[in-house]
Order: C-alpha cells, then sequence, then structure tokens
C-alpha cells in the first residue's frame, strides 16, 4: 500500500523508542523507504545499530554529518512521522525552535506530518505540553495517540505511544488519495448466530476479515463508515462507528436504520440463512435424538435491491466451487449494483483468511454483466480493487 513512498521518521528519547524498529520494519515490508533521523537522547533508549539494520540505510543524527541532510532529507520525503515523539520535540516543533538534526529537518518539511506522542501522564497533561499540541493541531499536524494504560514509569494514565498498527493505519492514510470523502459507507461484517437454547447455536465460519478489511480501506481513502458487525475476535478499524449485533434479525434491524443515510453499502457479512424456529428459554436436555427445525431468516440484500432509494449496493456470493453462475444470478434476481464472488474453497480464499481470490460482477449501461476477475490478493487490496471499480463505474457507466 505503501510501495514507493519516501518516510522520514524522527525518533526521540522516550522509553518507547524500541518499538520504532517494529515500524520501520512494516513499513518497508509495505515497499516503501525510510530514512530515520535519530536525537541524541533517543540513543540511549535504542542503538543507531538497530535502526541501520531495520532500515537498511544510513542512520541521521549529526547535522554536520553529512552537511545539509537537514534540508536534502525533508526535501525528498513524501511524509513524516515523529515516533516517539517527547514533550520536548513537540514544544521545539510548536515553537519554532531548530537546534539538532531532527528539529531542523522539521523546519525544513512542508508535507504531511504524523506525531506520535510519548510521555508520562502528568507531562502529557501539562498545559504547556497541551497548548503545543492544540497548536501543532491547528496547523494540520496528524496526532497518533497517544492510549492510556500503564506507563514506562509504572503510573497509569494517558500517554503510552499508540500502537504500531494505530500508527500505521495513520500512516496509510496520510499517503492515501481521499477520494471516498463525503461517502457515508454502510458495511456488514462476521457471521451471526441464531440461538437454538441459551447456549447452543447455528453459525457459520466467517472470521468477518473481509469486511474489516472494507472498512478500513473505505475510511483510509476519506468515508466516513458505519460497521455492523457480527461476532468477531477482530479490532475494528480506529474511526470507523461500530454496531455489534449477534442474530440476523438483529443485523437486519440495524442494516434498514442505517440504510437511508448511506451512499454506498457493501454487504459482506455471512447472515445465518436459517435460524431455529423456537428458541428454547431454558438449556435443552440432552435427547438421543433431536430434531432441529429451522425456517429461513429475511434476506437482507433481496429487501436492499427491492428499494426505489437505496445506496450503491454491493453483495458477496461465497460459494463452493466456481459456481459463478450462481453469483450472476444472484446479481440478476437481488437488483444488486455489484456481485463480489468467491469460491471459499479455494487455496488462500475464503474464511479466516488474510487473502481472497475473488470475481467482481457489475452490469454495463446496457445492462450485460461484466466479469473483472482478480488474482490472490490480500483482502485489504480486494477491498480498495471493490472501491476503484464503484468509483469507475459511476464515472463511467458504460465501460468495457
Ligand atoms: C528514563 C527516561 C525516560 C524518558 N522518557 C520520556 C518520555 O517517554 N517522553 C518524554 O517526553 N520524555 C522522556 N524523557 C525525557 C527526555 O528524554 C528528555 O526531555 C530529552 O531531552 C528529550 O530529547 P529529544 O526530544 O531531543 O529526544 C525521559 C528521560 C529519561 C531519563
Amino acid at each position: 500500500m505503501l510501495k514507493g513512498k519516501s518516510i522520514l521518521l524522527g525518533v526521540t528519547g522516550s522509553v518507547a523508542a524500541y518499538k520504532t524498529i517494529e515500524l520501520i520494519r512494516l513499513i518497508k515490508k509495505e515497499e516503501a523507504s525510510v530514512r530515520v533521523i535519530m536525537t541524541e537522547a533517543s540513543q540511549r533508549f535504542m542503538t543507531p545499530l538497530s535502526a541501520e539494520i531495520a532500515s537498511g540505510d544510513h542512520v541521521y543524527r549529526d547535522m554536520f554529518d553529512p552537511p545539509l541532510s537537514h534540508i536534502s532529507l525533508p526535501a525528498t520525503a513524501d511524509l513524516l512521522v515523529v515516533a516517539p515523539a517527547t514533550a520536548n520535540i513537540i514544544g521545539k516543533y510548536a515553537n519554532g525552535i531548530a537546534d539538532d538534526m531532527l528539529s531542523t529537518a522539521m523546519m525544513a518539511f512542508q508535507g504531511k506530518v504524523i506525531i506520535a506522542p510519548a510521555m508520562n501522564r502528568r507531562m502529557y497533561e501539562s498545559p504547556q505540553v497541551q497548548k503545543n499540541l492544540r497548536y501543532l493541531e491547528s496547523l494540520g499536524v496528524t496526532f497518533a495517540g497517544p492510549d492510556k494504560g500503564v506507563l514506562a514509569c509504572g503510573e497509569e494514565g494517558i500517554g503510552r505511544m499508540a500502537g504500531i498498527d494505530s500508527i500505521m493505519d495513520k500512516i496509510r492514510s496520510a499517503l492515501t488519495e481521499q477520494d471516498l470523502e463525503g461517502e457515508q459507507i454502510l458495511v456488514t461484517a462476521g457471521p451471526t448466530r441464531e440461538y437454538i437454547d441459551p447456549i447452543r447455536y447455528v453459525s457459520n465460519r466467517s472470521s468477518g476479515k473481509m469486511g474489516y478489511a472494507i472498512a478500513a480501506v473505505a475510511k483510509r481513502r476519506g468515508a466516513e463508515v458505519t460497521l455492523i458487525t457480527g461476532p468477531s475476535a477482530l479490532t475494528p478499524p480506529e474511526g470507523v462507528e461500530v454496531i455489534k449485533v449477534e442474530t440476523a434479525a438483529e443485523m437486519h434491524q440495524a442494516v434498514m436504520d442505517n440504510f437511508p443515510m448511506s451512499t454506498i453499502f457493501v454487504m459482506s457479512a455471512a447472515v445465518s440463512d436459517f435460524s431455529p424456529v423456537k428458541t428454547e428459554c431454558a438449556k435443552i436436555e440432552k435427547p438421543d435424538n433431536f430434531t432441529l427445525h429451522l425456517r429461513k431468516t429475511s434476506d437482507i440484500l433481496e429487501e436492499a435491491g427491492r428499494l426505489k432509494k437505496r445506496p450503491y449496493t454491493v453483495g458477496f456470493s461465497a460459494e463452493t466451487g466456481f459456481r459463478l453462475d450462481r453469483a450472476k444470478k444472484k446479481l440478476t434476481a437481488k437488483n444488486m449494483d455489484m456481485m463480489v464472488f468467491n469460491d471459499v474453497t479455494k487455496e488462500g480464499s475464503g474464511f479466516d483468511k488474510d487473502t481472497n481470490e475473488v470475481v467482481i460482477l457489475n452490469r454495463d449501461k446496457s445492462g450485460n454483466i461484466v466479469e473483472m476477475p482478480l488474482p490472490l490478493m490480500s483482502k485489504e487490496n480486494v477491498a480498495a480493487m471493490i472501491f476503484d471499480r464503484i468509483s469507475m463505474q459511476r464515472e463511467r457507466p458504460d465501460n468495457e
């Protein structure tokens, strides 16, 4: 996602400095280059050698080595990230102080800046730091964290550096075109549970990974996102409104409540197709034989497709085998704008995997179904391709 981008990373004198190695590793994993500047104090917490090995590049520490690097480095960077950022560097940046390699490079940088503060709770809450943070925010600086929790000094409270995943998410957003700004995107994810009695339920293998990836990508591209999720072990993406549901009926209600405000609706949840006719109030005794009577749950997509005024609606068709015919039938029968077919039995695809291999189906202006087969890729990349396709179809409905 960060391929080809150049990130300038400042590291300052906080106990959290050691975590930066993982940040460098993740940035590099996405094929971006990272140039590291370390302050003198930060070298007491992390060795420049570790940063050098992780980044595969020289680590800059001295304004005079090589001379003018404090000007040349920021001139070629797409983004400046300071993680961890001490109270000191925040104060210097807010007040125009440039007295070492990092603070001068920060002053010379003209692009987007992300700062991940890390410090003791009382330092963070001090009026001086708060005033500096407010001022930097007014200049357009983005902050990652800080988080609440147990601090390095043993105290509890706000001041922990944001998690590396959360900083990575801010980096991706900052370097991603905000082409979904103004969109209100409703995404469903995960399975539902249909209770037989208070202990047992009927469900399916959905993990929610595809839907959570869709929500993350939509948010990163500037959309307002509401994620309706069935039970899932995943952490929802930051900045997304989350509605937790359990049953198909609850999912149905939540979708209908949020439908009118949405411009795009992506139904990637695996809603149970069947629900027990009767849910017992108490645990059913263990019989020798047991017949469970099921009835069909309401088909949320079908209902959505019947509505005259509806958002651009995307359905998912998970099949066992290459049953593209079934997905095409659903696209037409349910009056969807787009259907995403995936064969859950295929290697690397389907439940609980981080990757997926899909065929995107939509209709051209004349109503003919257009197929867009995609190779195996990460679920985030599948999500990106779905939104690219929607944008393209809206711009040129007669594409292909
Ligand atoms: C053990 C130790 C831990 C520290 N942790 C932090 C910290 O988490 N956040 C912070 O703002 N300052 C912290 N400091 C203070 C900074 O290291 C100090 O203000 C230093 O001048 C920062 O320099 P720099 O911003 O150039 O890296 C710590 C100091 C020590 C001795």
